[in-house]
């Protein structure tokens, strides 16, 4: 399905007449107008910590501009947890039409809003065509007005988590040391390559620990990874850092707060200021296509 008919069979069950022809040409010049740039957090493997790392950056990114989370791990997203929010409205209400991305918005600080993922709702892990549209126009319309938007992406490879990432201007990998976690993050570049070549994806490693050998060295788990994507994608993601296994994590969370704001003098959240600056430095230099506009467009290659 291609996007100007997605558009169509979200917004009117009726022919589309002159009026509704207008409208739609407004709303796609709205989501013209990119300003944000969006970096996703992806690891293929769950509980590799793409929550605690959007949580530290969106306290890093608020302080320097307006940034929007947007949980993609629809139907149990916790994102919210650790703004300490609860949402009243989330991508649920959107895709049963009850409101708007813009209305879905919840208020999480002065500089930072978050659309919600929605919990128990089985059924949103596999959006169909018209349900994607709608967020997608909704995110198109909404994302000029933030400097930075942060998805928070689902665990896994479907088609759906993918879509959301390869839609970003950035994808951010997080993995752990653990051999799974390798695989999986292996196989969600794999999968996102195959949607956008040009896309480098940046590498970061959690849980680093001194204690388990040089197996769990954070060089070496990059190496391992950009080894096999060099030796069968003809790639190499790119090593942003490395964060320790450090108890302040489990903490923090336990309090609903990021790392760098529960535990600002903890290792973990030395390493994830020095993770946000070396990704604003690196985001500043990267094309803005716009999350709502890819989103969309991908609905089209998929038709
Ligand atoms: N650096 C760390 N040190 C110690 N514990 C950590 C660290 N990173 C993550 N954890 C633990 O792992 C848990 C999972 O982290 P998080 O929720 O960020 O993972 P996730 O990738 O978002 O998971 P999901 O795939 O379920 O969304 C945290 O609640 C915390 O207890
Ligand atoms: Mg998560």
């Amino acid at each position: 399905m291609g996007w100007e008919q997605a558009l169509r069979l979200w917004r009117s069950p009726v022919a589309a007449d002159s009026t509704s022809a207008r409208v739609a040409a407004e709303r796609r010049a709205q989501m013209s107008v990119v300003r944000a740039v969006s970096l996703c957090m992806a690891s293929g493997k769950g509980g590799t910590g793409k929550s605690i790392v959007t949580a530290s950056l969106a306290d890093e990114f608020g302080a320097r501009g307006r940034t929007l989370i947007v949980d993609a791990d629809m139907g149990v997203g916790n994102a919210h947890i650790l703004q300490n929010t609860a949402p009243e409205r989330s991508f649920v209400d959107v895709v049963a039409h009850r409101c708007s991305v813009a209305q879905a918005r919840t208020v999480c600080t002065p500089t930072i809003d978050l659309v919600g993922g929605g919990s128990g709702v089985s059924q949103m892990s596999a959006l169909n065509a018209r349900d994607v549209a709608r967020i997608a126009h909704g995110l198109g319309e909404v994302e000029s007005e933030y400097d930075y938007v942060l998805v928070d992406s689902a665990a896994g490879i479907s088609d759906q988590t993918v879509s959301f990432a390869a839609a970003c201007d950035a994808v951010l990998i997080v993995t752990t040391p653990d051999v799974t976690a390798m695989t999986d993050a292996y196989a969600f570049i794999k999968v996102l390559h195959a949607r956008r070549a040009e896309l480098v994806p940046w590498l970061v490693v959690n849980r680093i620990s001194s204690d388990d050998g040089p197996e769990h060295d954070a060089q070496h788990v990059s190496e391992r990874i950009s080894r096999v994507c060099e030796k069968f994608l003809a790639l190499r993601p790119v090593m942003l850092g490395a964060i320790p296994d450090d108890r302040a994590v489990p903490r923090s969370v336990a309090q609903r707060r990021s790392v760098v704001q529960a535990a600002p003098h903890s290792n973990a959240a030395a390493a994830l200021t020095a993770l946000a600056r070396e990704v604003a430095v690196r985001l500043s230099g990267v094309p803005r296509g716009g999350v709502g506009r890819r989103l969309a467009r991908g609905l089209e290659a998929a038709e």
